[in-house]
């Protein structure tokens, strides 16, 4: 059963998360999803090796790594660390040890996942799909337990020095996010084809520029966060990455080493002794670099692309699942996101009509789903004559609830419809009905001033930057941005509006309107060719040891099948799977048929057929045996999102 969960301080909660406050009431939860606050982290020491300490209920091992800063001139890191320079970043790690000890032949080493973003905590995803990520690798029949591991990338959750352009100053924060509010969306009024408000627009860009000014003030100030903008760049992760896999090689030799001197020791039998021999050098008949496994989901997807086309001598198995277009990403072009989108919201009016009394916006007299679709589209139109005013007594707070809140509030449950539609038809139905309450709580998370009294010298600072952190890495890794006109931006508006999406658009806007303000340069910024070589099983020097899987849905609302179809044709001998169903990915869809190609892969290296599709096992609005894992995940609501976002990033939870 689910738990109250008292907590003593405010959670780091995962900046992507804009829907925790959803429920499933169809689903049984099983687990309470510990808060990231639960463990201090403040214990941990850091340390240039991976020293593990055990944490959260002992369910998981997190360590503090330090790398370079820098990795242009990582020389000196060590000396430099031990006499306390601060020119490192501590990469805050979090494990799940695999089923099976280390020296059982069935440990299948380490996957390090990414949850997307750019600025998803390793850590909070963790914590609430790490037990789900593991059941979908593992396989019992090729006889194979993974550990898996992820961090809070550069700049982002724990990881030190952190990202933030307010300095931990909440109420500051707080102010700017109901600024930006109050100045509407972005290309309001531009869906006749016109520029919409320019005036909006211009207000909007110098508020960016504003953003990005102060961002740039504290670059380099004295205190923790100096210094740290211009070294958040994916590049930069992707060698991070490379440490971690190394560190966990130097690890593991050295927990093998013990375990065998045991295993002598205790006269074990001869045949277990083989097979760690075995294991400990099958990797290594020809090249004995350590490879990565890893599976990157949405902006994860950008960075194992990164990460495979940098050290392809490094891959193992890659696993790029919701898959960005490199291309679009790193010219921060920001063109190709929304292209499926009105199929999932089409999934979304099917699934309710064929769910019934299920989902709550069905009524009986309903003849289609387009009359379901009817009714709430007469709804925003409504809101969009007239704005509701909703009043928040706990909060002192009244707003007028828009057009785009409705859609903003309906853009989140796209990315994963089998949890999530269920609560978004309720939302819907309880908005139309009169009470905006569900609604206005999914706004993001208002912002209220008491949140600015939360950090104190007991409690640790709240997680509140990842749009800090999101637009110094997307930003960064973009082509610059900041020449954009007004005119330009609006014309951009328009186009997303006429080719992608005329409701979501002003959402994916809001990714390049936060380029358009950023100057902070990368140092260490990767070009391309996002392309592998051949790859070869043996595990030869400076080769894959297996081609990139890339798998979709057929229909993503953020990273369209295009995309992973697109960056296919460019990593040799790589496939695309797609499940048939909609969703920002698939990892909450449940599918056998996907679940046995993924655990083929990883153990095996072995490819799904070309073209190779599956079906989902469950459908929305539906009884589903198989979600009693995924229940688990609804109780993201424990944590409450800490996002001042008025983006839609692009995380997989
Ligand atoms: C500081 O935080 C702690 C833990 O949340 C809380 O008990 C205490 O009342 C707070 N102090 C102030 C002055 O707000
Ligand atoms: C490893 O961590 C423990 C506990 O945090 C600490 O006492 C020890 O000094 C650390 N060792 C290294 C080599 O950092
Ligand atoms: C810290 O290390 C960096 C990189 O090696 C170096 O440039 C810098 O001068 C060092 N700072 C101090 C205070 O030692
Ligand atoms: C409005 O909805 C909220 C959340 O579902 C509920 O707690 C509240 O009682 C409702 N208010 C009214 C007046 O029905
Ligand atoms: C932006 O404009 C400035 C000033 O006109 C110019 O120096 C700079 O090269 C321009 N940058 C780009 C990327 O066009």
């Amino acid at each position: 059963m689910r738990q109250p969960h008292a907590r003593k301080h405010r959670g780091l909660a995962d900046p992507s998360l804009l829907t925790c406050f959803l429920t499933l009431a169809t689903t049984v939860i099983t687990a309470r999803t510990p808060a990231i606050s639960d463990f201090d982290w403040t214990t941990v020491t850091p340390s240039t090796s991976l020293n593990y300490t055990s944490c959260y209920d002992q369910t998981y091992k997190c360590a503090k790594l330090v790398v370079p800063l820098d990795w242009l001139s990582p020389e000196s890191l060590t000396d430099n660390y031990q006499n306390g320079n601060t020119s490192v970043v501590t990469l805050a790690i979090i494990a799940r040890p695999a089923t099976v000890p280390e020296s059982d032949p069935r440990h299948g080493g380490t996957i390090i996942v990414n949850p997307g973003g750019p600025s998803g905590s390793g850590v909070g995803f963790m914590l609430r799909a790490s037990e789900l990520v593991q059941r979908t690798a593992d396989s019992e029949e090729l006889g194979r337990h993974y550990e898996i591991l992820s961090f809070d990338p550069r700049g982002v959750g724990l990881t030190e020095p952190r990202a933030d352009c307010f300095g931990g100053d909440e109420f500051a924060r707080g102010t700017a996010w109901w600024t930006n509010r109050g100045l509407g969306a972005v290309g309001e009024a531009g869906e006749d084809g016109g520029r919409g408000d320019l005036d909006t627009v211009r207000r909007a860009m110098a508020r960016a520029e504003g953003f990005g000014r102060m961002c740039e003030a504290r670059n380099g100030a004295a205190g923790k966060d100096g210094g740290i903008w211009g070294f958040m760049s994916t590049s930069s992760v992707a060698r991070d990455m490379v440490a971690i896999v190394d560190k966990l090689d130097e690890l593991r030799k050295r927990n093998l080493a013990i375990s065998n001197a045991d295993t002598v020791r205790n006269g074990a039998d001869e045949e277990a002794q083989q097979m760690i021999e075995l294991r400990s050098t099958v990797d290594a008949e020809s090249d004995p670099t350590p490879r990565i496994q890893f599976w990157g989901f949405s902006y994860g997807s950008a960075l194992g692309n990164y990460f495979a086309s940098m050290f392809p001598g490094r891959v193992g198995r890659v696993i790029l699942e919701a898959v960005e277009d490199v291309n679009d990403y790193h010219s921060a072009s920001w063109h190709v996101a929304l292209m499926d989108t009105q199929h999932v919201l089409d999934h979304f009016w099917d699934t309710c009509f064929r769910g019934r009394e299920a989902c709550a916006l069905y009524r009986p007299s309903d003849s289609s789903a387009d009359t379901i679709r009817g009714r709430v589209r007469g709804f925003i139109d409504g809101l969009e004559a007239n704005p509701a005013p909703y009043v928040s007594p706990e909060t002192n707070t009244f707003v007028a609830v828009t057009k785009h809140d409705v859609l903003e509030a309906i853009l989140r449950p796209l990315y994963q419809p089998q949890r999530d539609f269920p609560a978004l038809a309720l939302l819907l139905s309880e908005a139309m009905q009169g009470n905006l309450t569900l609604l206005y709580k999914s706004l993001n998370q208002a912002p209220t001033h008491k949140d600015s009294c939360r950090n104190n010298k007991t409690d640790p600072p709240a997680y509140t930057c990842g749009p800090d952190a999101m637009t110094a890495i997307a930003c960064g890794d973009g082509e610059p941005q900041d020449n954009l006109t007004a005119v330009e931006f609006a014309d951009y508006v328009c186009g997303l509006q006429r080719h992608q999406n005329a409701d979501f658009a002003f959402l994916e806007a809001q990714v390049r309107l936060g380029c358009s303000g950023w100057r902070i340069r990368p140092k260490y910024r990767f070009d391309g060719p996002w392309t592998t070589p051949a790859s070869d099983a043996r595990g030869v020097r400076g080769k894959p040891a297996a081609p990139i899987l890339f798998v979709s849905s057929r229909y993503d609302p953020v990273t369209p099948l295009a995309n992973a179809v697109a960056m296919s044709r460019d990593h040799p001998g790589s496939r695309v799977l797609v499940q048939e169903n909609a969703g920002h990915g698939s990892l909450f869809s449940p599918g056998r048929c996907r679940e046995g190609y993924i655990k083929r892969y990883f153990a095996t290296g072995e490819m799904p057929p070309e073209g190779a599709t599956c079906q989902p096992d469950c459908e929305p609005f539906q009884e589903c045996a198989r979600m009693g894992g995924v229940g688990a995940l609804t109780s993201v609501g424990d944590e409450g999102p800490d996002t001042r976002s008025w983006r839609a990033p692009r995380a997989i939870i």
